[in-house]
């Protein structure tokens, strides 16, 4: 048999050994680790709704009413009203034409890949596009061309030289791992003149970013809509949203063409109705509690000051997702362990989830961290 000790003892001697660390209480400020109350840096959950006394009561009533389990896919029997005014809400904050909920961000970009996939479609994809948009392009017979990271002639120039097929440029919104936006505006118009169609995933921008208009918090929101061409959109529930799960908002033929042929979406089993209706009463929440986006811009403000005024150097960001590029991964988890030892629990984000030497501390800033609880770990950062 092939011996795959070796892979992990690699793994473990290059310092890219990946330990999961059990969390032994609710996601929260604090979270408890090796017995351990300690201060929490990595989720993110940008709204601190993970825990919220009102989701998790109207989750109570939900399971009451609807139940634990989905029973199956959602064409069988696992779509239930709670999905249906789910997805019509959904319509109504992207501004797009409809919606389907998906099981979680992850099979969102798989499947709506998957749906719309065969070999003379070409998918257009910026280098630190999210695993799930690379990876659902590789699993099938399209086509993946990467641009270099942000760099929209690098992706002109490629487009120009695609002389057949569909089109897709496929790009995230908001970077994951280091919190910077796309140009929307500049991809839109790029799409235009080459006769593509622009998907784009907002997994953490979906309830967090916003301008100062009455929109739905989004990373459409900042952009006046004339401004801006998007066929596909994927926003995520586990993140802002507190909860689990996704939806994909667009053109009606996309979303339906989801609907009649993605894998991921007929072969498995749907989310639970008690979860979709939780999610439903969360975005409402978000909507109506605008004192949440408030509290967590101010904390991103405060940050970035502090940080600056005490000299560490951070990567530029004005989204919850604050980085600071380390590039040992040895070294990287050395701090991430005496950060713990201080009480405070920071990522050390490691390759292949960013490029070889770009290992980096990767810090998630929630509307439920204090201006202390900044300064604490700000005193620490500054010890590195
Ligand atoms: C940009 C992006 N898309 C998709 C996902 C996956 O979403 P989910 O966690 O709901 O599977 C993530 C998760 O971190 C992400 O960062």
């Amino acid at each position: 048999m092939f011996d795959y000790s070796n892979i992990i003892s690699e793994l473990r001697k290059d310092g890219y050994y990946r330990e999961r660390m059990p969390v032994n209480s609710p996601q929260d400020r604090y979270v408890v680790i090796k017995n351990k109350k300690v201060l929490n840096f990595t989720s993110n959950d940008y709204l601190g709704l993970a825990n919220s006394n009102y989701l998790k009561d109207v989750f109570y009533k939900k399971v009451k009413k609807y139940g634990v389990g989905s029973g199956s896919s959602p064409l069988i029997s696992g779509y239930s009203s709670q999905h249906k005014e789910l997805e019509q809400e959904l319509t109504q904050l992207t501004k797009l034409d409809s919606t389907v909920v998906m099981n979680s961000g992850y099979l969102a970009n798989v499947g709506l890949i998957n749906a719309l996939s065969d070999k003379d479609v070409v998918i257009l994809q910026d280098k630190m596009n999210h695993n799930s948009i690379i990876e659902g392009t590789r699993l099938t017979k399209s086509q993946l061309i990467r641009f270099h990271h942000k760099n929209y002639s690098d992706l002109s120039e490629k487009i120009e030289k695609v002389k057949c097929g569909l089109k897709i440029i496929y790009v995230d919104a908001v970077f994951s791992m280091t919190g910077e936006f796309s140009d929307l505006k500049k991809l839109s118009s790029i799409a235009r003149e080459n006769n593509a169609l622009l998907f784009v995933d907002d997994a953490h921008g979906f309830g967090v970013l916003k301008n100062n208009s009455k929109n739905f918090p989004s990373s459409l929101s900042m952009y006046n809509r004339d401004d801006i061409n998007i066929d596909a959109y994927i926003g995520t529930f586990g993140k802002a949203v507190g909860i689990f799960g996704s939806f994909i908002s667009g053109n009606k033929d996309i979303v339906e063409l989801v609907i009649q042929k993605s894998k991921p979406y007929i072969y498995s089993t749907a989310l639970p109705a008690s979860l979709a209706g939780t999610v439903l009463e969360s975005l409402r929440y978000i909507k109506n509690n605008t004192s949440l986006n408030k509290k967590l811009n101010r904390n991103i403000k405060i940050f970035r000051e502090i940080a600056k005024k005490e000299n560490i150097k951070l990567q530029e960001s004005e989204t919850p997702i604050q980085t600071i590029i380390v590039g040992e991964p040895i070294r990287l988890k050395k701090i991430q362990e005496s950060a713990l030892k201080a009480g405070i629990f920071i990522q050390a984000i490691r390759y292949p989830t960013v490029p070889k030497n770009n290992d980096l501390i990767r810090i998630s800033l929630t509307s439920n961290h204090s201006t202390k609880d900044i300064e604490r770990l700000l005193y620490f950062l500054k010890t590195i």
